[in-house]
């Protein structure tokens, strides 16, 4: 299994603590907005494997016509894989055409597009003025805070509203054992270091986001998205701790600390083996429009 392949594995492993965790009011406002239109065009940023669209396809009543703006590839080959079974699961016929997918029931059709290409270029990749509603879900961690503020006000010159779903804030190990606090930290640092575009925001999205959007003028409705594992998820907390084994060396500044790092994730992985340990991560939501 290649980089990408065991990446989608995580994506889809998230898909019923994402469905549970997100807000239903944040989620509910913008359902709300949706209403007044008899289709919808929608763009997913971030889109990975497109777990996003997949979620809220059941979620919107009319017909609908997606763009999935991915900076990679064989996500969207995947992604696009992935939503052929959903249409068979879920009753609909599909086609593929080109780079289209078109899945239809009887009531309604929905057209899917992917698009290869950064965020960061979105108005050179689709025509923002022919749009109704951007989704993003766990995607502004990664982004600086200059680069979400550039894409606010991308979206603002269209009046394009923003549903922008578990963005990431903290990981909280349930029972809580030494060495967790600097370690969940080291994590935390890990996603603010500084790269090329500046420091991402990491777990400060939480705060950057709604008053990135308040700044330009959005009028803004804010929830948390939690995920709660369980011990009997080892598959799902072995993930999460890889991610900590591969990204916190990385940043630690001594090298006697990689050796409390190794004993630490030891024993984590131990209770794991267990089932002696769950986790709690928190996020937040945001429904972001100009009225
Ligand atoms: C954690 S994944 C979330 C994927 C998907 N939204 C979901 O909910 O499953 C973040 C995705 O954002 C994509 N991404 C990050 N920065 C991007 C950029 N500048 N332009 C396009 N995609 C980007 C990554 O390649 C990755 O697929």
């Amino acid at each position: 299994m290649n980089k990408n392949q065991k990446f989608a594995e995580w994506l889809e492993l998230r898909i019923p603590y994402d469905a549970k965790g997100r807000n239903s009011t944040v989620e509910a406002s913008c359902q709300q907005y949706l209403k007044k239109h008899k289709s919808v065009k929608i763009v997913d940023l971030g889109a990975g494997t497109g777990a996003n669209c997949r979620y809220y396809l059941s979620k919107i009543f009319q017909d609908q016509e997606w763009f999935l703006v991915e900076q990679n590839q064989e996500h969207l080959e995947i992604g696009f894989d992935r939503l052929i079974v959903w249409a068979q699961e879920n009753g609909y016929d599909s086609q593929l055409q080109d780079s289209i997918l078109v899945i239809k029931n009887e009531v309604r059709k929905i057209t899917i597009h992917r698009i290869v290409g950064s965020i960061l270029d979105l108005e050179n990749l689709i025509d923002l003025k022919t749009f109704d509603l951007a989704v993003a879900n766990a995607v502004f961690d990664l982004f600086s805070e200059k680069q979400f503020q550039t894409l606010l006000e991308c979206l603002k010159k269209y009046q394009l509203p923003l549903l922008a779903t578990v963005n990431y804030t903290s990981t909280n190990f349930i029972p809580q054992s030494e060495g967790d606090s600097s370690f969940v930290e080291y994590y935390n640092q890990h996603m603010q270091r500084p790269q090329d575009f500046g420091r991402g925001m990491g777990p400060d999205c939480g705060d950057s986001i709604g008053e990135v959007m308040k700044r330009i003028d959005m009028k803004v409705i804010q929830g948390e998205s939690p995920w709660e594992i369980s011990s009997s998820d080892p598959v799902f907390l072995q993930f999460m701790l890889k991610f900590m084994e591969e990204s916190i060396p990385e940043i630690l500044e001594e090298a006697t600390l990689q050796h409390e790092l190794n004993t630490w994730l030891q024993k984590k992985q131990q209770m794991i083996a267990q089932n002696q340990l769950s986790c709690n991560v928190t996020h937040q939501d945001f429904w972001g429009y100009w009225e």
